[in-house]
């Protein structure tokens, strides 16, 4: 993770910035700026506008994730830059999965070496668009199949990667084991040892690894704005 501030830098130059680091993708459900696929508009949490309606059932989406986990080959790194920022709140936190990978017991470390996990976009972003969309994006993304330990292919780090958001199951385990190793799991990105919280004034960017962290949108400043663009470097393989 890597912030600067005071970057007033066109989208132009928000992209090239990104294709230093690889390809970019845009977003099947995120909106992006007019003419620009690859800049994707992050208003409100994760893409989702706060209002009153959405405020309640809020703890339904706010939740830890690596980006687009759904895909085949989750990006790589994203580039986020805040446009509006509330008065007070809006933090972004993001937490270190190889920190959380090196926190757990050996015994779970041990029973979780050679398991994969489901992730699905309809678990999420199922919950945000139509039901005839919902169908569309389950068409377009079947559940993508990752370890649950990745290695880092730089650094080569163990990392813990499953997510909130998009995991939905460990398989060749029973549904109920899988749902309490997973709760076990989700559980250690949450402490606050691993994080680091940054608080974003205009024009501050952040660059971060998509493999080796999770992140977390702190959405307590409805109903002032918020607005951040975002450029995702398409990923690579997920190697155990
Ligand atoms: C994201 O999930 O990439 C956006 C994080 C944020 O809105 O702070």
């Amino acid at each position: 993770m890597i912030f600067f501030r005071d970057q007033d830098i066109s989208h132009e130059s928000h992209i090239r910035l990104g294709r230093l680091f690889g390809a970019l993708e845009g977003h099947p459900v995120i909106p992006h700026a007019p003419g620009h696929p690859e800049l994707l508009l992050i208003r409100g949490v994760e893409g989702v506008t706060l209002s009153e309606e959405k405020v309640e059932p809020f703890k339904a989406f706010n939740k830890w994730h690596t980006d687009v986990t759904f895909r085949p080959n989750p990006s790589i790194a994203s580039i986020l830059r805040a446009r509006t920022i509330p008065p007070v709140g809006g933090d972004t936190i993001w937490a270190d999965a190889a920190a959380a990978y090196r926190g757990l017991p050996h015994t779970i470390r041990d029973r979780i070496a050679d398991l994969d996990a489901e992730h699905d976009i309809v678990r999420s972003f199922g919950g945000r668009v139509s039901e005839e969309k919902r169908a569309q994006l389950a068409r377009d993304f079947p559940p993508a199949t990752h370890p649950v330990v990745r290695t880092h292919p730089e650094t080569g780090e163990k990392i813990l990667y499953v997510n909130h958001t998009f995991t939905t199951r460990i398989l060749g385990i029973a549904e109920e084991e899988s749902r309490e190793l997973l709760t076990l799991l989700f559980d250690r990105i949450k402490v606050p040892e691993y994080h680091v919280r940054f608080r974003w004034s205009p024009n501050a960017i952040g660059i971060w690894d998509n493999r080796s962290t999770q992140h977390y949108a702190v959405g307590d400043y409805w109903p002032a704005d918020r607005l951040l663009e975002r450029v995702t470097v398409s990923g690579d393989v997920v190697s155990r």
